[in-house]
């Protein structure tokens, strides 16, 4: 049984993919039964498609807010809100995920790079926040407007737009002394480059998964196994 020992002078960086809900039962994105098994990227999630055809990206998007809603933390999510209760302000969680299963186990401090899934923003990029969003739209007619006038938008990042947050990510990332990366294939940049980015400061780094992600070779060890039954148990604070 593998352990991590996580020292008082330790300021740990995780960075969680869509492998840390998958058994919360949300689908991952690269699996063979995954999202973009049944939906090509171009279809849904890029700028493109949102010009082209805004009720498919809507209409996807609606789907994943459906799987959301049902969905529940699993003993992952739990055990890093649990981390982060030990540890506080040395613990910093970025997700990659668009859900909300992170919030529901009791993290707090965490940025979702990715965008959020019970979010909109203006589509004209108007300027103005984010909103909650959390409607399940069954047409276009129904989805919201910006006081500008402009539809709104899922508050996700596409293929081709910047990421969220990513000063804060380097600035953390900077600090950190021990990197845990969590059911992500590292296919996907700047997210892949994190592990990189701490190996260069000298910081310890763990991948935790059932298979090896394509950047496997940048992490100092790897934990393999399921998050739900890995996470628990695995971390030892001194
Ligand atoms: N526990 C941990 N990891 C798991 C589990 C599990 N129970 N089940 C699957 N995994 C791992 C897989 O081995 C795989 O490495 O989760 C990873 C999922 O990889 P992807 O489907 O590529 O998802 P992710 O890496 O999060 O994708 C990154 O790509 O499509 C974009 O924006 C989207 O945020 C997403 C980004």
């Amino acid at each position: 049984m593998s352990v991590i020992t996580i020292a008082p002078t330790d300021r740990v960086f995780v960075l969680t993919g869509a492998g840390i809900s998958a058994e919360s039962g949300l689908p991952t994105f690269r699996a063979s039964d995954g999202l973009w098994a049944g939906h090509r990227v171009e279809e849904v999630c890029t700028p493109e498609a949102l010009r082209r055809d805004p009720w498919m990206v809507w209409d996807f998007y609606s789907k994943r807010r459906a799987d959301n809603a049902s969905a529940k933390p699993n003993p992952a999510h739990i055990a890093l809100a649990e981390l982060e209760q030990r540890i506080g302000d040395r613990f910093f969680l970025c997700t990659q995920n668009v859900d909300d299963l992170h919030e529901r186990a009791g993290s707090v401090r965490l940025i979702h790079m990715h965008g959020e899934l019970n979010k909109a923003h203006c589509e004209r990029d108007c300027g103005r926040p984010p909103v909650e969003d959390r409607s399940i739209y069954a047409s276009l007619s129904e989805v919201g407007h910006c006081p500008c006038g402009g539809r709104l938008r899922p508050h996700i990042v596409f293929f081709g737009e910047i990421p969220y947050e990513m000063d804060r990510i380097q600035e953390e990332i900077g600090k950190a002394t021990l990197m845990l990366v969590v059911g992500t294939s590292g296919s996907v940049y700047p997210a892949a480059s994190f592990v990189h980015w701490a190996r260069q400061n000298g910081a310890r780094t763990v991948y935790i998964g059932p298979e090896p992600p394509l950047n496997a070779h940048a992490f100092t060890s790897v934990v393999e196994g399921n998050a739900g039954e890995a996470l628990p148990g695995l971390f030892q604070v001194q």
